[in-house]
């Protein structure tokens, strides 16, 4: 069968997750490929997918578990009866139960999973003084995410999706329990180097920075500690302002400096 729309669905605050599914979309290597990012926003219009589609839908791993703004912008979209490939990216320590949760998620909103994958890219909290799987993911994960958008395209050429199984992928259920906040900023601005240039309020996938009188004043409740403020902030005026972002930087730069590798789950035929 031949797929003609690529559909790279993605939630993606610090860049990775896009870096890996748009890797995974080239290998594809359909005529068609449209972006999805739904890290601010379900998409709008909402598309319509059909069953000659492929749809990559990537996510970081946030404790574990997919952020829940991450699942709740994917439940606007439905599938119809779509291939997909659930991929997370997580930051070197651990996956958990998330890629478990994301296949079950494109099942439920009307997706065939025909493929899933956890990669490795940078931790949010990773810094120059402490780098936390730095700069990942680095050249030979893009090649492998390429190969593996390689592999899928010939099996679909090959195979029926629907006679195609969901591949078993580590995790529990039910998911671990993770609790529902933070309800606490985990960064503030410096005013003293901060131009104003709306960088953060534009990257924030809560909405919850606003400028006041030139300065981006942060809505506390909202802030999901995703650091894309940090990361886009062209000057160095984030802050990080927490202790806990920073004692957990310092915990995850001792103990997970050991290299991880991708890992993909091959889909099972009938
Ligand atoms: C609040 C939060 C929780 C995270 N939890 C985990 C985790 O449980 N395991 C892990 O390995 N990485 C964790 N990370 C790191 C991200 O999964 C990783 O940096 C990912 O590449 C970010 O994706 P993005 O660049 O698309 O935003 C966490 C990051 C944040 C912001």
């Amino acid at each position: 069968m031949n797929k003609k729309t690529t559909h790279s669905i993605f939630f993606s605050p610090t860049g990775t997750t896009r870096s890996v599914i748009q890797a995974i979309g080239r290998g594809i290597g359909r005529p068609v490929e449209n972006l999805l990012d739904i890290t601010r926003a379900a998409p709008s219009p909402l598309p319509a997918f059909s069953e000659d589609d492929l749809a990559v839908i990537g996510m970081p791993v946030y404790r574990g578990r997919l952020p829940g703004l991450a699942a709740r912008n994917f439940q606007s979209l439905e599938g119809n009866s779509t291939p997909a490939v659930a991929v997370v990216v997580y930051g070197n320590r651990a996956y958990q139960d998330a890629l478990l949760e994301l296949c079950d998620l494109c099942a439920a909103q009307g997706f065939l999973v025909v493929g899933a994958a956890a990669y490795i890219g940078q931790h949010s909290f990773s810094s120059a003084g402490q780098p936390i799987a730095a700069n990942r993911p680095d050249r030979k994960d893009i090649e492998q995410a390429e190969q593996f958008g390689r592999q899928l395209q010939q099996l679909l050429a090959e195979t029926d999706p629907s006679s195609i199984s969901m591949p078993e992928v580590p995790g529990n259920r039910p998911y671990r329990e993770v609790p529902s906040g933070p309800f606490v900023s985990a960064t503030d601005v410096d005013s003293s180097i901060c131009t104003g240039c709306g960088n953060c309020v534009a990257a924030c996938p809560t909405h919850c920075i606003e400028m006041v009188n030139d300065l981006p004043q942060t809505e506390p409740d909202n802030c999901i500690w995703c650091m894309a403020c940090i990361r886009n902030c062209p000057t160095g005026a984030r802050i990080i302002t927490l202790p806990k972002i920073h004692e957990t930087a310092q915990r995850l730069y001792a103990d997970c400096q050991i290299r991880r590798e991708p890992e993909i789950f091959h889909p099972l035929g009938k």
